[in-house]
């Protein structure tokens, strides 16, 4: 990718591959907000490249967006047309391809898979999603509490959001590692091969999860789907759940540890931890505004040639919203409130947007204070500017967040987070400069 400015004209379908704008190097990983600085000289919508080979128009105007998100009439959510005209390996196919799933069906297909999912969703007593993430939290806690030093990507955001998935979804609690190991190595394969195995692994503990549970209900959400009035079979039980796991483990995941970097490195957070400046709730907000776990998603496909707001769109190929464009798009926004109450975009909008928001925030904010309520004086272990970030069009996630803190023995007996004394912050104020790298928007929503 080059630095030289973009051309000021509206996105040109036919754009060689020189032209297009690359969203899979590691370039886009490193600063993402650069580049989509650059993007919006293009108008409201700017070619790009989701993999080598791979074209997609990406809106980056709020107003647009919201747009094509509410539009079920002139896009589709089908992708079948297109997918057949991608190699069959192409990295971008895993978050793409169609499935009977809620994401990927237009009209009343998708309504009834969706119906079947927030239902089954909103049966979890906040209360209880709570208990749950706090018992996570404690087992991951426990595995390096005495170390002193901790990955929180690879030891904490990454494994806690599967472990909650299998206790609401009724997965014995032997089947938990394998689990969290299986969906690790999907997202880090080396190869397609390697992912394909693991999710072959995957569908195994979900087919023997629906299996169980055909036998012998509970009160999960495995069950609460098998049962539902919608009629699923037991095959699209399994596709509900691995659409559920896949479209909320690396999101989830991503949250907690950017919020987590964000506070142990930002001075405005600094007391959080200890006496509570601004809270973790802050955090996710800025997070969600600024720097969402899913960046661009919501793949739209035309079902005719469209002309969208000046760029010339043709019928069948992607269309990408990128919500942290939009969210952070600053002349984009006209005077006043936003038409949709001034959310931001991270949870998407319209019939598709995400149904697991409340329970997502409440999750993120459970893990982090869980966390921080233990080891109160944990502190990042490298300056902010030297964390890294995979690479890839869709999510923004770290690859790794050191930590330091004082040792504690968390399993002693009869101690908890809340009974516990937990040792007084050792850190001197004001640590020495790890503030992100923009100043961050105001926290407005906290999703
Ligand atoms: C921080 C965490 C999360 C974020 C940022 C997030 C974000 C999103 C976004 C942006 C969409 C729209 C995708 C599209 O239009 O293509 C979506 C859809 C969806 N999300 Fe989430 N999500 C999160 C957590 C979860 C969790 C925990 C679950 C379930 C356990 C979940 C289940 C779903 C499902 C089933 C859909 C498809 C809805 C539909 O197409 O009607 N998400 N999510």
């Amino acid at each position: 990718m080059t630095t030289a400015p973009l051309p000021r004209q509206p996105a040109d379908p036919s754009a060689t591959p020189a032209d297009r704008v690359p969203l899979w190097g590691p370039e886009f990983a490193a600063d993402p907000h650069a580049v989509y600085a650059r993007l919006r000289d293009y108008g409201a919508c700017a070619p790009v490249e989701l993999a080598p080979g791979v074209n997609a128009t990406l809106v980056t105007s709020y107003r647009a967006a919201l747009d094509v998100l509410h539009d079920t009439e002139t896009y589709s959510r089908d992708p079948r047309v297109w997918q057949d005209t991608v190699p069959a390996d192409s990295p971008v196919l895993p978050m793409m391809m169609w499935r009977p799933n809620a994401l990927f069906n237009d009209g009343e297909t998708h309504a009834r898979y969706r119906q079947a999912i927030s239902d089954c969703l909103s049966l979890i007593e906040p209360h209880e999603l709570r208990d749950v993430t706090h018992r996570a939290a404690d087992t991951l806690i426990q595995t390096f509490a005495a170390d002193g030093r901790v990955d929180l990507v690879g030891q904490y955001a990454a494994a806690l959001p599967l472990l909650v998935f299998n206790d609401i979804f009724g997965l014995p609690d032997a089947h938990g590692p394998g689990m969290v190991s299986a969906m690790g190595r999907m997202f880090d394969a080396a190869s397609p091969e390697d992912a394909g195995s693991a999710l072959v692994e995957i569908e195994r503990y979900l087919r023997d999860l629906v299996a169980l549970k055909e036998r012998m209900r509970g009160q999960d959400v495995t069950s609460w789907l098998l049962d539902h009035p919608v009629g699923l079979t037991a095959d699209e039980v399994v596709v509900q759940l691995l659409t559920a796991t896949a479209a909320g483990y690396a999101p989830m995941s991503s949250l907690i540890s950017t919020v987590l970097s964000r506070m142990l490195s930002d001075p405005r957070y600094y007391r959080t931890i200890s006496s509570g400046a601004l809270t973790s709730g802050d955090a996710i907000a800025e997070v969600l505004w600024n720097d969402p776990p899913l960046a661009n998603y919501s793949v739209h496909y035309p079902r005719r040639d469209v002309d969208l707001h000046g760029t010339w769109i043709p019928r069948h190929t992607p269309v990408v919203i990128s919500y942290t464009a939009a969210n952070t798009a600053p002349a984009d926004l006209p005077p006043g409130p936003r038409s949709d109450s001034g959310a931001h975009l991270a949870f998407a909008a319209g019939p598709h947007a995400c149904p697991a928001k409340q329970p997502a925030v409440l999750i993120a904010g459970t893990a982090i204070d869980r966390l921080t309520g233990w080891l109160c004086d944990v502190e990042i272990a490298v300056p902010y500017d030297q964390l890294t970030w995979r690479p890839g069009p869709f999510h923004r996630s770290l690859t790794a967040l050191p930590a330091r803190f004082t040792p504690i023995a968390p399993d002693q007996k009869g101690t908890s987070p809340w009974t516990v004394s937990p040792p007084s912050p050792a850190r001197a104020p004001g640590r020495p400069g790890t503030a992100p790298r923009s100043a961050p928007r105001d926290a407005r929503h906290d999703g």
